[in-house]
Protein backbone atom coordinates (compact mmCIF):
# COMPACT_ATOMS: atom_id res chain seq x y z
CA UNK A 1 0.00 0.00 0.00
CA UNK A 2 2.40 2.75 1.08
CA UNK A 3 4.59 1.29 -1.57
CA UNK A 4 1.92 1.71 -4.60
CA UNK A 5 1.58 5.63 -2.86
CA UNK A 6 4.93 6.55 -3.27
CA UNK A 7 6.44 4.59 -6.15
CA UNK A 8 4.54 7.07 -8.62
CA UNK A 9 6.12 10.62 -7.37
CA UNK A 10 9.63 8.79 -7.73
CA UNK A 11 9.15 7.67 -11.21
CA UNK A 12 7.59 11.37 -12.22
CA UNK A 13 10.31 12.87 -10.52
CA UNK A 14 12.62 10.60 -12.32
CA UNK A 15 11.03 11.03 -16.03
CA UNK A 16 10.79 15.14 -15.09
CA UNK A 17 14.50 14.82 -14.42
CA UNK A 18 15.51 12.74 -17.77
CA UNK A 19 13.24 15.07 -19.60
CA UNK A 20 15.27 18.14 -18.34
CA UNK A 21 18.54 16.63 -18.95
CA UNK A 22 17.11 16.51 -22.99
CA UNK A 23 16.12 19.17 -23.30
CA UNK A 24 19.24 21.22 -21.44
CA UNK A 25 21.39 19.44 -23.49
CA UNK A 26 19.76 20.05 -26.54
CA UNK A 27 19.84 23.49 -26.30
CA UNK A 28 23.51 23.40 -24.93
CA UNK A 29 24.58 21.20 -28.51
CA UNK A 30 22.48 22.76 -30.61
CA UNK A 31 24.22 26.14 -31.64
CA UNK A 32 27.92 23.90 -31.55
CA UNK A 33 29.04 23.63 -34.68
CA UNK A 34 29.11 19.79 -34.98
CA UNK A 35 32.91 20.58 -37.73
CA UNK A 36 34.67 21.88 -35.41
CA UNK A 37 37.23 19.69 -35.69
CA UNK A 38 40.94 19.93 -38.24
CA UNK A 39 39.35 18.03 -40.74
CA UNK A 40 36.00 20.44 -40.44
CA UNK A 41 38.69 23.26 -40.50
CA UNK A 42 40.56 21.82 -43.39
CA UNK A 43 37.27 21.80 -45.26
CA UNK A 44 35.92 24.86 -44.71
CA UNK A 45 39.44 26.34 -45.23
CA UNK A 46 39.17 24.78 -49.42
CA UNK A 47 35.14 25.89 -49.49
CA UNK A 48 36.72 29.65 -48.00
CA UNK A 49 39.24 29.96 -51.20
CA UNK A 50 36.18 29.45 -53.26
CA UNK A 51 33.52 31.53 -51.77
CA UNK A 52 34.63 34.28 -49.85
CA UNK A 53 38.79 34.84 -50.25
CA UNK A 54 37.65 37.40 -53.02
CA UNK A 55 36.69 39.46 -50.60
CA UNK A 56 38.56 38.27 -47.59
CA UNK A 57 41.75 37.59 -49.04
CA UNK A 58 43.39 33.86 -49.16
CA UNK A 59 44.91 34.06 -45.86
CA UNK A 60 41.63 35.85 -44.07
CA UNK A 61 43.17 39.13 -44.00
CA UNK A 62 40.84 41.64 -45.86
CA UNK A 63 40.10 43.28 -48.99
CA UNK A 64 37.47 44.32 -50.24
CA UNK A 65 36.04 42.94 -47.02
CA UNK A 66 36.47 42.69 -43.47
CA UNK A 67 39.60 41.86 -41.84
CA UNK A 68 38.78 37.93 -40.30
CA UNK A 69 41.95 37.44 -38.23
CA UNK A 70 41.36 39.91 -35.60
CA UNK A 71 38.72 37.54 -33.49
CA UNK A 72 36.14 41.04 -33.24
CA UNK A 73 33.22 40.56 -34.97
CA UNK A 74 30.90 43.31 -35.24
CA UNK A 75 27.86 40.51 -34.76
CA UNK A 76 29.07 38.24 -32.52
CA UNK A 77 31.60 35.30 -32.55
CA UNK A 78 29.32 32.29 -30.87
CA UNK A 79 29.21 29.96 -33.19
CA UNK A 80 25.45 30.58 -33.94
CA UNK A 81 25.96 33.96 -34.63
CA UNK A 82 29.05 33.17 -37.48
CA UNK A 83 26.47 30.66 -39.06
CA UNK A 84 24.25 32.96 -39.46
CA UNK A 85 26.34 35.84 -40.85
CA UNK A 86 27.63 32.96 -43.58
CA UNK A 87 24.28 31.53 -43.83
CA UNK A 88 22.48 34.78 -44.51
CA UNK A 89 25.19 37.63 -45.44
CA UNK A 90 25.06 40.80 -43.82
CA UNK A 91 22.13 42.95 -45.11
CA UNK A 92 22.90 46.37 -46.11
CA UNK A 93 26.60 45.80 -46.84
CA UNK A 94 28.55 44.14 -49.17
CA UNK A 95 28.40 40.44 -47.63
CA UNK A 96 26.34 37.92 -49.15
CA UNK A 97 24.45 34.90 -48.19
CA UNK A 98 26.08 32.10 -49.65
CA UNK A 99 25.41 29.39 -51.46
CA UNK A 100 26.35 26.06 -49.98
CA UNK A 101 24.43 23.47 -47.38
CA UNK A 102 23.67 23.70 -44.07
CA UNK A 103 27.12 21.89 -43.00
CA UNK A 104 29.36 23.53 -45.25
CA UNK A 105 28.29 26.25 -43.71
CA UNK A 106 29.80 24.65 -40.44
CA UNK A 107 33.00 24.12 -42.09
CA UNK A 108 33.15 28.18 -43.11
CA UNK A 109 32.56 28.89 -39.43
CA UNK A 110 34.98 26.77 -38.09
CA UNK A 111 37.94 27.77 -40.28
CA UNK A 112 36.45 31.28 -39.83
CA UNK A 113 36.77 30.72 -35.67
CA UNK A 114 40.88 29.34 -36.89
CA UNK A 115 41.33 32.55 -38.72
CA UNK A 116 40.27 35.09 -35.57
CA UNK A 117 42.80 33.26 -33.48
CA UNK A 118 45.84 34.59 -36.00
CA UNK A 119 48.11 36.54 -34.38
CA UNK A 120 47.33 40.64 -35.51
CA UNK A 121 48.53 41.56 -39.01
CA UNK A 122 50.77 44.77 -40.45
CA UNK A 123 49.17 48.20 -39.58
CA UNK A 124 51.00 49.76 -41.76
CA UNK A 125 54.53 52.11 -41.53
CA UNK A 126 52.74 55.51 -41.17
CA UNK A 127 51.43 57.41 -37.81
CA UNK A 128 48.25 57.99 -36.68
CA UNK A 129 48.58 61.12 -34.99
CA UNK A 130 49.84 62.78 -37.93
CA UNK A 131 47.37 61.07 -40.30
CA UNK A 132 44.33 61.94 -38.20
CA UNK A 133 45.88 65.67 -38.35
CA UNK A 134 46.11 65.29 -42.27
CA UNK A 135 42.12 64.01 -42.31
CA UNK A 136 40.93 66.77 -39.89
CA UNK A 137 43.31 69.76 -41.57
CA UNK A 138 45.06 69.33 -45.25
CA UNK A 139 43.04 66.73 -46.43
CA UNK A 140 39.77 68.13 -46.31
CA UNK A 141 38.15 64.59 -45.83
CA UNK A 142 35.56 65.31 -43.18
CA UNK A 143 33.80 68.16 -45.52
CA UNK A 144 32.50 64.38 -47.21
CA UNK A 145 33.29 61.89 -44.30
CA UNK A 146 31.99 61.93 -40.86
CA UNK A 147 33.85 58.89 -38.04
CA UNK A 148 30.12 58.42 -35.85
CA UNK A 149 26.95 58.87 -36.57
CA UNK A 150 27.28 62.95 -37.07
CA UNK A 151 28.54 64.69 -40.26
CA UNK A 152 28.54 64.63 -44.05
CA UNK A 153 27.46 61.80 -45.96
CA UNK A 154 28.58 62.33 -49.39
CA UNK A 155 31.23 60.02 -48.86
CA UNK A 156 31.29 56.33 -46.86
CA UNK A 157 31.15 56.45 -42.80
CA UNK A 158 34.42 55.33 -42.07
CA UNK A 159 34.51 54.34 -38.39
CA UNK A 160 35.71 51.21 -38.72
CA UNK A 161 37.22 51.13 -42.22
CA UNK A 162 40.70 49.61 -40.66
CA UNK A 163 37.94 46.56 -40.06
CA UNK A 164 36.16 46.26 -43.12
CA UNK A 165 38.91 46.97 -45.48
CA UNK A 166 42.61 46.34 -45.75
CA UNK A 167 45.80 48.39 -45.81
CA UNK A 168 45.96 47.73 -49.74
CA UNK A 169 42.38 48.52 -50.31
CA UNK A 170 42.51 52.02 -48.66
CA UNK A 171 45.98 53.08 -50.14
CA UNK A 172 43.97 52.74 -53.23
CA UNK A 173 40.36 54.93 -52.12
CA UNK A 174 43.10 57.28 -51.71
CA UNK A 175 44.93 57.14 -54.67
CA UNK A 176 42.53 55.71 -57.55
CA UNK A 177 38.89 56.44 -55.70
CA UNK A 178 37.21 54.91 -58.91
CA UNK A 179 39.17 51.10 -58.51
CA UNK A 180 35.83 49.97 -56.77
CA UNK A 181 33.40 52.29 -56.16
CA UNK A 182 30.03 50.75 -54.12
CA UNK A 183 26.50 51.17 -56.07
CA UNK A 184 25.56 53.78 -53.50
CA UNK A 185 27.95 55.90 -54.33
CA UNK A 186 28.39 56.24 -57.67
CA UNK A 187 28.41 59.68 -58.93
CA UNK A 188 27.03 61.04 -62.23
CA UNK A 189 26.86 64.00 -63.93
CA UNK A 190 23.24 65.46 -65.09
CA UNK A 191 23.62 67.95 -67.62
CA UNK A 192 20.02 69.70 -68.40
CA UNK A 193 19.06 70.89 -72.09
CA UNK A 194 19.32 74.11 -70.60
CA UNK A 195 22.88 73.83 -70.06
CA UNK A 196 23.11 73.29 -66.29
CA UNK A 197 25.21 70.97 -64.95
CA UNK A 198 24.92 68.93 -61.85
CA UNK A 199 27.37 66.58 -60.25
CA UNK A 200 26.36 64.26 -57.39
CA UNK A 201 25.61 60.79 -56.16
CA UNK A 202 22.39 58.50 -58.16
CA UNK A 203 20.62 58.45 -55.39
CA UNK A 204 17.31 56.86 -57.62
CA UNK A 205 16.78 56.81 -61.40
CA UNK A 206 13.90 55.55 -63.74
CA UNK A 207 12.75 56.40 -67.58
CA UNK A 208 11.04 59.46 -66.15
CA UNK A 209 13.28 61.05 -63.23
CA UNK A 210 16.52 60.68 -61.85
CA UNK A 211 17.21 61.98 -58.33
CA UNK A 212 21.51 63.22 -57.05
CA UNK A 213 22.34 64.44 -54.03
CA UNK A 214 24.63 67.54 -55.22
CA UNK A 215 28.30 68.40 -53.59
CA UNK A 216 26.47 70.52 -51.00
CA UNK A 217 24.04 67.54 -50.01
CA UNK A 218 21.16 69.05 -51.86
CA UNK A 219 18.46 66.41 -52.89
CA UNK A 220 18.49 67.26 -56.78
CA UNK A 221 15.18 66.12 -58.99
CA UNK A 222 15.33 66.00 -62.48
CA UNK A 223 12.76 64.83 -65.17
CA UNK A 224 14.28 62.99 -68.08
CA UNK A 225 12.70 65.32 -70.81
CA UNK A 226 14.60 68.19 -69.39
CA UNK A 227 17.83 66.46 -69.65
CA UNK A 228 20.22 66.52 -72.45
CA UNK A 229 23.04 64.07 -70.76
CA UNK A 230 23.66 61.93 -68.32
CA UNK A 231 27.51 61.37 -67.67
CA UNK A 232 28.83 58.45 -66.03
CA UNK A 233 32.27 58.38 -66.69
CA UNK A 234 33.48 59.31 -63.66
CA UNK A 235 32.07 56.86 -60.80
CA UNK A 236 33.87 58.28 -57.67
CA UNK A 237 33.01 61.80 -56.05
CA UNK A 238 36.54 61.74 -54.26
CA UNK A 239 39.42 63.27 -55.21
CA UNK A 240 42.65 61.25 -56.17
CA UNK A 241 44.94 62.55 -53.68
CA UNK A 242 47.94 61.10 -55.12
CA UNK A 243 48.69 64.94 -56.59
CA UNK A 244 48.21 66.83 -53.63
CA UNK A 245 49.41 64.97 -50.68
CA UNK A 246 52.74 63.49 -50.67
CA UNK A 247 53.59 60.05 -50.16
CA UNK A 248 54.50 59.90 -46.31
CA UNK A 249 51.10 62.21 -46.00
CA UNK A 250 49.30 59.21 -47.35
CA UNK A 251 50.90 56.34 -45.27
CA UNK A 252 50.10 58.56 -42.42
CA UNK A 253 46.59 59.04 -43.24
CA UNK A 254 46.22 54.56 -44.45
CA UNK A 255 47.74 54.33 -40.73
CA UNK A 256 45.34 56.06 -39.24
CA UNK A 257 42.41 55.38 -41.40
CA UNK A 258 43.10 51.62 -40.70
CA UNK A 259 43.26 51.80 -36.93
CA UNK A 260 39.22 52.75 -37.01
CA UNK A 261 38.01 49.84 -36.33
CA UNK A 262 34.36 50.39 -35.05
CA UNK A 263 34.93 49.60 -31.39
CA UNK A 264 34.86 51.82 -28.42
C1 LIG B 1 31.45 40.38 -52.14
C2 LIG B 1 32.38 40.43 -51.03
C3 LIG B 1 32.24 39.41 -49.90
C4 LIG B 1 32.18 38.03 -49.99
C5 LIG B 1 32.16 37.16 -51.23
C6 LIG B 1 32.16 37.55 -48.63
N1 LIG B 1 32.19 38.60 -47.76
FE1 LIG B 1 32.20 38.44 -45.71
N2 LIG B 1 32.15 40.47 -45.58
C7 LIG B 1 32.22 41.36 -46.63
C8 LIG B 1 32.17 42.73 -46.13
C9 LIG B 1 32.21 44.01 -46.95
C10 LIG B 1 32.07 42.61 -44.72
C11 LIG B 1 31.95 43.77 -43.72
C12 LIG B 1 30.50 44.11 -43.59
C13 LIG B 1 30.27 45.21 -42.59
O1 LIG B 1 30.36 44.93 -41.39
O2 LIG B 1 30.02 46.32 -43.04
C14 LIG B 1 32.08 41.18 -44.42
C15 LIG B 1 32.02 40.67 -43.13
C16 LIG B 1 32.19 39.33 -42.80
C17 LIG B 1 32.29 38.82 -41.45
C18 LIG B 1 32.33 39.66 -40.18
C19 LIG B 1 30.97 39.90 -39.62
C20 LIG B 1 31.01 40.63 -38.29
O3 LIG B 1 30.18 40.27 -37.46
O4 LIG B 1 31.83 41.53 -38.08
C21 LIG B 1 32.44 37.46 -41.54
C22 LIG B 1 32.59 36.48 -40.40
C23 LIG B 1 32.45 37.14 -42.96
N3 LIG B 1 32.28 38.29 -43.69
C24 LIG B 1 32.61 35.86 -43.45
C25 LIG B 1 32.53 35.55 -44.81
C26 LIG B 1 32.61 34.20 -45.33
C27 LIG B 1 32.85 32.94 -44.51
C28 LIG B 1 32.45 34.30 -46.68
C29 LIG B 1 32.40 33.19 -47.71
C30 LIG B 1 31.33 32.23 -47.53
C31 LIG B 1 32.28 35.70 -47.01
N4 LIG B 1 32.34 36.42 -45.85
C32 LIG B 1 32.12 36.20 -48.30
C33 LIG B 1 32.30 41.04 -47.98
C34 LIG B 1 32.25 39.75 -48.49
C1 LIG C 1 34.19 65.37 -52.30
C2 LIG C 1 33.92 64.34 -51.32
C3 LIG C 1 35.05 63.52 -50.75
C4 LIG C 1 36.23 63.96 -50.17
C5 LIG C 1 36.72 65.41 -50.02
C6 LIG C 1 36.92 62.78 -49.69
N1 LIG C 1 36.19 61.66 -49.99
FE1 LIG C 1 36.68 59.76 -49.49
N2 LIG C 1 35.04 59.07 -50.53
C7 LIG C 1 34.07 59.86 -51.11
C8 LIG C 1 33.11 59.01 -51.77
C9 LIG C 1 31.87 59.49 -52.56
C10 LIG C 1 33.52 57.68 -51.56
C11 LIG C 1 32.80 56.41 -52.06
C12 LIG C 1 33.16 56.15 -53.50
C13 LIG C 1 34.54 55.59 -53.67
O1 LIG C 1 34.87 54.60 -53.00
O2 LIG C 1 35.29 56.14 -54.48
C14 LIG C 1 34.75 57.75 -50.77
C15 LIG C 1 35.46 56.65 -50.32
C16 LIG C 1 36.52 56.70 -49.42
C17 LIG C 1 37.15 55.56 -48.82
C18 LIG C 1 36.71 54.12 -49.00
C19 LIG C 1 35.70 53.86 -47.92
C20 LIG C 1 35.05 52.51 -47.97
O3 LIG C 1 34.26 52.23 -47.06
O4 LIG C 1 35.30 51.76 -48.91
C21 LIG C 1 38.14 56.02 -48.00
C22 LIG C 1 39.07 55.20 -47.14
C23 LIG C 1 38.15 57.45 -48.12
N3 LIG C 1 37.14 57.83 -48.99
C24 LIG C 1 39.00 58.29 -47.44
C25 LIG C 1 39.09 59.67 -47.66
C26 LIG C 1 40.12 60.52 -47.08
C27 LIG C 1 41.21 60.04 -46.15
C28 LIG C 1 39.89 61.79 -47.55
C29 LIG C 1 40.73 63.02 -47.31
C30 LIG C 1 42.14 62.94 -47.65
C31 LIG C 1 38.70 61.72 -48.40
N4 LIG C 1 38.26 60.43 -48.43
C32 LIG C 1 38.13 62.81 -49.03
C33 LIG C 1 34.02 61.24 -51.09
C34 LIG C 1 35.04 62.07 -50.63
Amino acid sequence: MMDRCILPPIGMRLLFGIWCCTVGLAAWAQPRNPFDTPEGQAQGRALFQTHCSYCHGARGEGGRGADLTTGHYRRGGEDANLFATVRNGIPGTEMPAVRVTDDEVWKLVAFVKFLGTMPAGERGAGNVAAGKQIFEGKGKCTQCHSIGPEGPSLGPDLSDVGRRRDLQYIEESLLRPEADVPVKYRAVEVVTKSGESVRGIRLNEDDISIQVRDGQERLRSFLKEIVREIRRDKPSMMPAFGPVLSKREIEDLVAFLSSLRGLP
